[in-house]
């Protein structure tokens, strides 16, 4: 069996892919800092390593000890707004963090990475479905600093001969469907967690920031992929890399091709709750995009992945199930 070694594997989406990768016939082994991940969302028998990508001597035990096959680089800060109050941060884990991982790949003689990129290095566009194609032009400094990573990728193939992909996610929602992990980010900042929470009566309402956009119903659309679906395209990527003879390095976009908006959202989770609840209308926010859904059409042609719960409601669903079962926390205050 294969090990993997997988940063921000405690993380919400990583350890979704560990369960994932052990389906498929990989070993995961993380390596986390636990900032903010949690050492219970990763099976106790999974090898786990306590340690910081920015720490190269921990790297450098880390693929001794393991000779990992391939590495997924999920580890990194992911807030879009905190990254325009303190960019810095940013930059050190996400950007110059990726390149000690690079730098101890290749002092260790890893060269097979599958990156987890983003949607927000295409920034706000007029185009309908977003495709790898275009010109990548982030307008934070989260964005940012994952473009940068790609940029790195791309000459690491070129010139070290790297086999790379960077998976541009688009909005991960949902929970496992068996309900063995699901999203615990804290402070929770994503649309679907904050609308349960508030049908959950945690928080005393919902806030939609913007209803002017020039969308059918005036509120933001997104393209929300099951993080079950996004797990499965980290495999099938995985697979891709360590099978290619050929350096290469590629970004791909994971998503359903299906954008649903604000509303839209909040009234399937009023349904699928059975809860009502308060919705205050509020102003947009900066940097916003009216419109991110993705043309998945490379991830089909290259990678043979598509979206197997396509749905909005089956995303919900089970980020409701997950939620009942798990997160309910009386007395939480609205962070919103
Ligand atoms: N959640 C989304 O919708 C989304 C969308 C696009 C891209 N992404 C990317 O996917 C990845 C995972 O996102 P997530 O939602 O699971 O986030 P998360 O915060 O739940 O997971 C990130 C993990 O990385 C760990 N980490 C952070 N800094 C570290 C460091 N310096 N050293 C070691 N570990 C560190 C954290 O402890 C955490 O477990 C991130 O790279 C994020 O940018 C997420």
């Amino acid at each position: 069996m294969q090990n993997i070694l997988i940063t921000g594997g405690a993380g919400y989406i990583g350890s979704h892919i560990c369960i994932k990768l052990r389906e498929s016939g990989y070993q995961p082994v993380v390596f986390d800092n636990l900032s903010n991940g949690h050492r219970d969302a990763v099976s106790s028998d999974v090898p786990f390593i306590h340690a910081d990508i920015r720490d190269s001597a921990a790297l450098n035990k880390a693929f001794d000890d393991f000779k990992p096959a391939a590495v997924i680089h999920m580890a990194a800060l992911i807030e879009a707004g905190a990254s325009m109050v303190e960019p810095a941060r940013f930059y050190e884990v996400n950007t110059a963090g990726a390149l000690n991982l690079l730098e101890a790949m290749r002092r260790n003689g890893c060269n097979h990475i599958v990156f987890s990129s983003t949607a927000a290095v295409y920034g706000n566009r007029d185009e309908g479905l977003l495709s790898e194609t275009l010109e990548v032009r982030a307008e934070n400094p989260y964005g940012r600093s994952k473009a940068m990573v790609e940029t790195m990728l791309r000459d690491y193939a070129d010139i070290y001969g790297f086999h790379a992909i960077a998976l541009r996610y688009f909005n991960a929602a949902g929970a496992d469907p068996e309900g063995r992990t699901g999203e615990r980010h804290d402070p929770e900042t994503h649309l679907i967690p904050l609308v349960l929470q508030t049908a959950a009566g945690q928080r005393d309402h919902i806030k939609i920031y913007g209803t002017d956009y020039d969308t059918p119903d005036g509120t933001c659309i997104r393209d929300y992929i099951h993080v079950d679906d996004l797990a499965s395209a980290h495999v099938k990527a995985l697979s891709h890399v360590i099978a290619s003879e050929n350096a290469a390095f590629d970004a791909v976009n994971i998503g359903t091709g299906e954008g649903c908006s604000v509303k839209e959202i909040i009234q399937l989770c009023k349904e699928i709750t059975g809860r009502d609840f308060s919705v205050i209308k509020d102003a947009r926010r900066p940097g916003d995009p009216a419109k991110l859904v993705a043309n998945p059409a490379k991830a089909q042609d290259m990678l043979g992945w598509c979206a197997n719960y396509p749905s909005p409601r089956q995303i919900i669903a089970h980020a409701w199930a997950y939620y009942q079962k798990n997160m309910r926390k009386p007395g939480k205050p609205d962070a919103q």
